[in-house]
């Protein structure tokens, strides 16, 4: 059993025992050009109960001293001295580095890493651990198990392979090598798309994962910083029975989506992850076709994904259908069903302003103009008509505006001529006035009135310049956080049969794009 065998290497303790624990560990890299900060950060770490770091020698820029790196360390380390050609730093000749590998061993190293073409001739000594490692930069080759075999050959405690991934598919077929390995096997795909590996790895039996000290210190492509790791993963948490979902797009970075229902997974204690996959357009279809053997139970789908989403649909209900789009999938048993979350969440945020009274009532002889004509402009345009508003769509192009109005059986106005309607409610629904062109904004302040309804999408920041100016003139607000966070909770109870936590999601978001970032 690899994980088993992983606690055992790991610890020295009964692997029974450890089998959790162990394999959901963090190791985090430690990349400083003095003895003196990696010391600091190793100390610092251990006390944040970080149980295993790597330490990357290649990064020293004065003389080494591996006695100096390891006397008296607060927590088991492996020394890693990686050449250029593998992504490292170090500047000397091979034997050198060699040598530095060999005093590492002699100084009791609790790890070293051997790339796998010079394992072979650096023995086992001592109480060392062995990793033999593989790393490709080009791509990950499709001869990944005959190239794990001939690492198993070379005495390893732990093998690793790090490769970079153009495809989704790539990682399903890393987890998989992991899964299979006989022997403790670290599998990552580098590079956004491998994100997936480095969070999934302990569900598939790796012995650990390994992370940046700060994302903004990342030292190998993708790579996810320690406490997001920690907190927003629950990487410690992660098992062989933890339920996937998560985010497909691309690019999938700004997705809000991993730390709403990571919050709201944790809070509710459950066993469930939620993974940002970006998946470029042309590898949709194969990325849902193997969506079962990465154990993943449902999606949000973001751009640009949400049409193209419905070919791979078995079952979707009738708001999707009307739509054209799906913003959420899940995977029940054979069946791939689609749902619209964006329709109802946007309902929702909009009754915010009503009185109790009016809440779901039609909107029968009120004006809403909808500026912009792309994925979330589908669903709120037939949000709006299907309260019998009468929908005037602008958008910047303009043909896109007369495609959707045709579907909708509702008015376009040219993008320059928006401000000659007079709407009760207008709606937002393009990137203006979204970080950092916060100085933008779809309409100027002199054509919003007294007591219109003005509703937002952009979510960061949350007061946009429309939202600060509607405030002065005395419009009802609803902003883009508010329709964000419905839409998620809506998600959630899909992905959970509970409702979702609207006020923690609401809490999470605002703290995210506040100064301090959630991925920090
Ligand atoms: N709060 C939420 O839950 C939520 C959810 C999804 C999206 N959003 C926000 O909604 C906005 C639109 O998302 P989407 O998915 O509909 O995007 P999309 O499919 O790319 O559509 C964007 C629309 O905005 C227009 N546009 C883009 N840049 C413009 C500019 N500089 N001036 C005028 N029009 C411009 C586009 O016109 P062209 O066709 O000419 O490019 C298009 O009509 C984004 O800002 C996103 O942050 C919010």
């Amino acid at each position: 059993m690899p994980a088993g065998r992983a606690a055992d290497i790991l610890t020295g303790i009964e692997p029974t025992v450890l089998h959790e624990r162990t394999s959901t560990m963090i190791c985090v890299c430690i990349g400083r050009g003095r003895h003196k900060h990696t010391i600091a950060e190793h100390r610092y770490l251990a006390e944040q109960g970080v149980q295993l770091v790597e330490l990357r020698v290649d990064y020293i820029r004065t003389r080494l001293s591996l006695k100096r790196l390891l006397a008296d360390r607060p927590c088991p380390c492996i020394i890693t001295c990686r050449r250029q050609q593998d992504g490292g730093q170090w500047s000397d000749n091979e034997d050198a580095r060699q040598m530095v590998l060999r005093t590492a061993i002699v100084e009791g190293a609790d790890y070293i890493d051997l790339e796998e073409d010079i394992a072979g001739g650096i023995p086992r000594y001592g109480k060392t651990k062995r990793i033999i490692s593989y790393h490709n930069f080009r791509d990950t080759p499709d001869d990944l198990y005959e190239i794990h075999q001939r690492m198993c050959k070379l005495d390893p405690d732990i093998v690793k392979l790090a490769t970079l991934t153009h495809r989704p598919s790539d990682n399903v077929r890393m987890l998989r090598l992991v899964k299979d390995a006989q022997v403790p096997t670290i599998g990552i795909c580098m590079g956004e798309i491998g994100t997936p590996t480095r969070i999934l790895g302990g569900k598939f039996g790796a012995p650990f994962t390994y992370a940046a000290f700060h994302p903004d210190r990342t030292l190998a492509p993708g790579q996810v910083g320690y406490t997001q790791m920690r907190d927003i993963y629950r990487y410690d948490s992660i098992g062989p029975d933890t339920e996937v979902y998560g985010v497909i797009a691309d690019p999938v970075a700004q997705s809000m989506n991993p730390l709403l229902h990571n919050v709201a997974f944790g809070e509710a204690c459950l066993n469930k992850v939620f993974v940002p996959f970006r998946v470029p357009r042309d590898e949709l279809a194969e990325f849902i076709r193997e969506c079962p053997e990465l154990d993943i139970k449902g999606l949000a789908v973001e751009i640009p994904h949400k049409d193209d989403v419905l070919k791979h649909l078995s079952k979707a209900d009738g708001i999707v259908r009307n739509i054209g789009a799906a913003n959420t999938i899940l995977f029940e048993g054979r069946e791939v069903v689609g749902y619209n979350t964006d329709f109802r969440g946007f309902q929702d945020a909009m009754d915010t302003v009503f009185h109790e009274e009016e809440r779901g009532r039609p909107l029968v002889g009120r004006v809403a103009l909808v500026l912009g004509a792309g994925g979330i402009s589908k669903a709120i345009a037939h949000s709006l008509k299907r309260r019998d508003a009468d929908v005037v769509l602008a958008s910047r192009t303009h043909e896109r505006a007369l495609v959707l109005a045709d579907k909708l059986r509702c008015r376009t106005v040219q993008w320059y001529e928006r401000t000659k309607i007079e709407p009760d409610i207008l709606v937002n629904a393009t990137p203006l006035g979204m970080h950092p062109n916060v100085d933008e904004s779809p309409i100027d302040a002199k054509y919003l009135r007294r007591g219109m309804i003005v509703i937002e999408t952009v979510y960061n920041p949350e007061q946009t310049l429309l939202i600060k100016t509607a405030r002065e003139v005395g419009c009802r607000v609803v902003t883009g956080i508010e329709v964000a966070v419905r839409n998620a909770a809506m998600q959630f109870e899909h992905f959970t049969g509970q409702p979702g936590p609207v006020e923690l999601m609401r809490t999470a978001l605002k703290r995210a794009i506040g100064p301090a970032k959630w991925n920090e």
